[in-house]
């Protein structure tokens, strides 16, 4: 392997622009191949992609199938896909990131990467952050709508599901340079309100002076007054009737209103505080004034219609129209998201709006996705921007295969699997004897972000459109594919290279990495297509992705430890920089997945 002698002279040829994934930098080269074997076709795009096999290389330009099939009618100079293949192999600008090429099958072109470019490629990364790394995508601003819990109502497992997801999808955009507004579309509106206020003016007349406690648990509270709604028919009028004078504005009802979505929304902050989420919000009422306008401008192309009293909109291939005015000239969930659509385009000017909710809300978002279209709101191709997409999860199901509950057949709460999942985790640290060693902050800490590092990573490690079954013996495993293990491989990679007694910081400027072995070389490349993952985690909007790609990570990890010698070795510093990289890029997973790392264990 070829070594630089000179320390100075590298850090200087390592620049610190962000030069794009692994894909997209292949990419450039091929683009330029492909510009030259074929220059009437500017139009067709390097299609690269990792090589099934690594026996043939590393990745696959795999264009000259498609180049023939463009190019055979028009009196080409090529004889077939694998001519093409062979210029496009010959044509490819010399760089020092490819090593070798070869020819497969009919004219794929393999390529082997530089050992040495992947190597300085990482510690590039080392000296410059790995913010450097970051996926280049072409949008700048985007909403993620997510947890999106509803007033009074209790927040519970499907709410966490779309927090976890959508908190998820919110890092890795916004390590990918775009501006994310993070919504929560509070279901702070509607029918429910009236019934709720009115509750709570027969339960406390003089209700100014009654302080948060005494309504105390809004779930109760809810429960309470819809039982008083559906037995008793003078209630039932009186609540109606408080939701016009809600809608009208009336001070009385207002503040009460205001009121209960004070004490809801203190609720929501512990579970979102606990699990380091963060959410603006912007409830269901924030669009109220955006709706009669929406609902004009949607008129205006004619897509609204009367329909049995109501006004809607039918939209092609759904048996049930779009209802966008009740028949008692009310608003409801479909006015709010379409306004809510319009605003955030529009006043908000983001290019792509993702909404997290379970997948039964499907038809809902495709309805409201087709008006959007048809009014011109949004291009009728998927693949354009400005762009809405509908993130859907399965349930969360419990050991007996039905929908997660707790034995009292309520569903379960939020807060309760958390305190949970953290005490579990330290009877499991006290039993190992940490309770000694450790302050007991030290203790908490771990325990907490162990605890919820493993319910955050059971969930989003599956396919989200898949339901899942709730199992906090196998969340807490430390072994397989669970947080909990991983967490361990990270803190044993930190204590491998604190034992070496070396500084790691220094070894960043003056160290070599080099890959002589082979499950040297499969480690580092894996670590370069961080990137890639990340960017194919959100295009596709699948956080499953980048959690296959840590546990793959710490399996190659653990391979290379296990055939190589780090600490103490001849290639010892090198190596070390390989701990700390791969170190590196597992942090940021957990980063980017919401989990907190821990540090020794
Ligand atoms: N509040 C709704 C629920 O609990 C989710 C809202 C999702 N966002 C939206 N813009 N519709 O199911």
């Amino acid at each position: 392997a070829q070594s630089l002698s000179n320390m100075a002279d590298y850090i200087v040829d390592l620049d610190q622009e962000n030069v794009g994934s692994l894909k997209q930098q292949i990419g450039k080269l091929f683009e330029e191949s492909l510009r030259l074997t074929v220059p009437d076709e500017l139009d067709v795009e390097p299609a690269i992609a990792p090589c099934q096999n690594p026996r043939f290389g590393d990745y696959q330009c795999n264009n000259a199938m498609g180049l023939w099939s463009k190019v055979k009618g028009k009196g080409t100079q090529f004889r077939g896909p694998q001519p093409i293949g062979q210029a496009i192999m010959k044509n490819l600008p010399s760089s020092e990131i490819i090593d070798s090429c070869s020819i497969a099958g009919p004219g794929f072109v393999n390529v082997v990467l530089s050992k040495q470019w992947i190597a300085k490629s990482i510690q590039r990364m080392l000296v410059h952050g790995i913010e450097t790394w970051a996926p280049k995508l072409p949008i700048e601003r985007a909403v993620v709508d997510f947890s999106s819990p509803n007033i009074a109502k209790e927040m519970h497992v499907g709410h966490l599901r779309s927090t976890i997801i959508g908190d998820t999808l919110a890092r890795m955009l916004e390590y990918s340079n775009v501006n994310v507004l993070r919504r929560n579309h509070v279901g702070d509106w509607g029918t429910q309100f009236g019934m709720l206020i009115e509750y709570l003016f027969e339960k406390f007349p003089n209700v100014e002076v009654v302080n948060d406690q005494a309504i105390g648990d809004l779930e109760a509270f809810y429960k309470a007054s819809k039982q008083r709604f559906d037995s008793d028919p003078a209630f039932k009028e009186r609540a109606q009737k408080a939701v016009v004078s809600l809608q009208a504005g009336e001070e009385r009802y207002r503040t009460a209103w205001a009121r209960i979505c004070e004490i809801s929304r203190r609720g929501y902050e512990r579970v979102y505080e606990r699990l380091g989420v963060e959410l603006e919000e912007k409830g269901e009422s924030f669009y109220n004034p955006y709706i009669p306008g929406a609902l004009e401008l949607l008129s205006q192309q004619g897509l609204i219609e009367e329909s049995e009293g109501a006004r809607v909109i039918f939209i092609e291939g759904k048996n049930i129209p779009l209802i966008v005015v009740k028949r008692d000239g009310g608003y409801n969930y479909a006015s709010t998201d379409l306004a809510a659509l319009w605003y955030r385009l529009n006043e908000e000017k983001v290019e792509w709006i993702i909404y997290v909710t379970d997948v039964g809300q499907r038809e809902h978002f495709e309805m409201v996705f087709t008006a959007a279209k048809r009014a011109g709101w949004l291009p009728a191709e998927d693949n354009k921007y400005p762009k809405a997409s509908h993130v859907g999860f399965g349930l969360v199901l419990g050991e007996d295969g039905k929908r997660f509950r707790t034995r009292s057949t309520e569903t379960v709460k939020l807060v309760d699997l958390l305190d949970e999942a953290k005490s579990r985790c330290k009877t499991v640290l006290i039993e190992r004897g940490k309770a000694e060693q450790w302050t007991a902050e030290e203790l908490d800490e771990t325990a907490e972000a162990v605890g919820y590092g493993a319910v955050k990573y059971a969930d989003l490690k599956n396919n989200r459109t898949t339901n899942y079954t709730f199992n906090f013996d196998q969340m807490l495993s430390d072994k397989g594919n669970t947080a909990v293990y991983l967490l361990y491989a990270h803190a044993r990679i930190c204590s491998i290279i604190r034992k070496s007694g070396k500084d790691i910081e220094e070894l960043k400027k003056v160290g070599t990495l080099e890959l002589a072995h082979p499950d040297e070389r499969v480690l580092g490349f894996h670590l370069l297509q961080f990137a890639e993952i990340v960017e194919e985690a959100c295009t596709n909007l699948l956080p499953n992705v980048l959690c296959e790609y840590l546990y793959n990570l710490s399996e190659d990890f653990t391979r290379f430890y296990t055939n190589c010698q780090v600490v103490g070795s001849l290639e010892e510093t090198s190596r070390l920089l390989l701990c700390e990289a791969t170190a590196v890029v597992m942090r940021k997973c957990f980063h980017l997945l919401g989990i907190t790392p821990v540090y020794k264990i």
